[in-house]
């Protein structure tokens, strides 16, 4: 059993707190505008409701907020050091996926937590897609892109994917990941359905500085 803190318990957060509860983990959600319906979500997943800094004390903490919002929310946690994060977030601004100047967005958000054992995931499918294939059988299993330059941390976000009904497959670095960045494009992960059967060779050219395969159709 891991504690698992969620910063921004919305569409894609509020469906890994529901995940991650009915693996069997303890979950605390925080940071909404509508508390009374962050408290529902908390009762009908068995989670409690704390603030930021709150579930900033989790094992693993989930940063899932809009772009624009980040700062406001890490601000509020307080410092990370030494945590586990998640980061599920995409760069989009008002005019769409944000130019970062040549860095990845993992790159950028590592800066804002310093000391922080920084992943990213659950950031490619929508949460619809992400809610509605949690489900399935082993063998359809949807990939979750892990990124991330602590082996550790990965090893354990690896293990509390898996639990949740996805299969995790490690991908890249900090400043390798962008093709699991948005926007969604040819040559890139983000935005397609992968399984475990074609996660291998993605791995590889991205590992090897080459053009990804084609994205599977299913
Ligand atoms: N939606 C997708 O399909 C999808 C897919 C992959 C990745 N992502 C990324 O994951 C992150 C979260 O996306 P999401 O779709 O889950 O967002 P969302 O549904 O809007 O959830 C954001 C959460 O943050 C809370 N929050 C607290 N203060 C806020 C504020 N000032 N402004 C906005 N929200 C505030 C919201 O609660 P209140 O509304 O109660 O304030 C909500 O629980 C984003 O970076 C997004 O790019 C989204």
């Amino acid at each position: 059993m891991t504690r698992v803190g969620i910063i921004g318990a919305g569409h894609i957060g509020g469906n890994i707190a529901r995940r991650m509860a009915l693996a069997g983990h303890q979950v605390i959600v925080s940071f909404a505008r509508d508390g009374a319906g962050l408290a529902a979500l908390a009762a009908d997943i068995g989670a409690t409701v704390a603030d930021p800094a709150g579930a900033a004390t989790a094992d693993v903490v989930v940063l899932s907020v809009p772009w624009g919002v980040i700062d406001q929310a890490l601000a509020a946690a307080g410092p990370l050091d030494g945590r586990i994060v998640i980061d599920t977030t995409n760069q989009f601004g008002r005019g769409g996926a944000m130019d970062l100047g040549g860095r990845t967005a993992a790159r950028v958000n590592t800066e804002r937590m310093p000391g922080a054992r920084y992943t990213k995931s659950f950031n490619t499918l929508t949460a619809g897609f992400q809610a509605a294939t949690a489900d399935r059988a082993e063998a359809d299993r949807v990939v979750q892109w892990i990124a991330g330059d602590d082996a550790g941390a990965k090893t354990v976000v690896a293990s509390l994917i898996s639990g949740a009904g996805y299969v995790p497959v490690d991908l890249a670095g900090i400043d390798g990941c962008s093709v699991m960045e948005a926007p969604r494009r040819a040559g890139a992960v983000y935005g397609e359905e992968y399984r475990a059967a074609a996660a291998a060779a993605v791995v590889a050219a991205v590992r090897a500085g080459q053009p990804i395969p084609p994205a599977p159709v299913y």
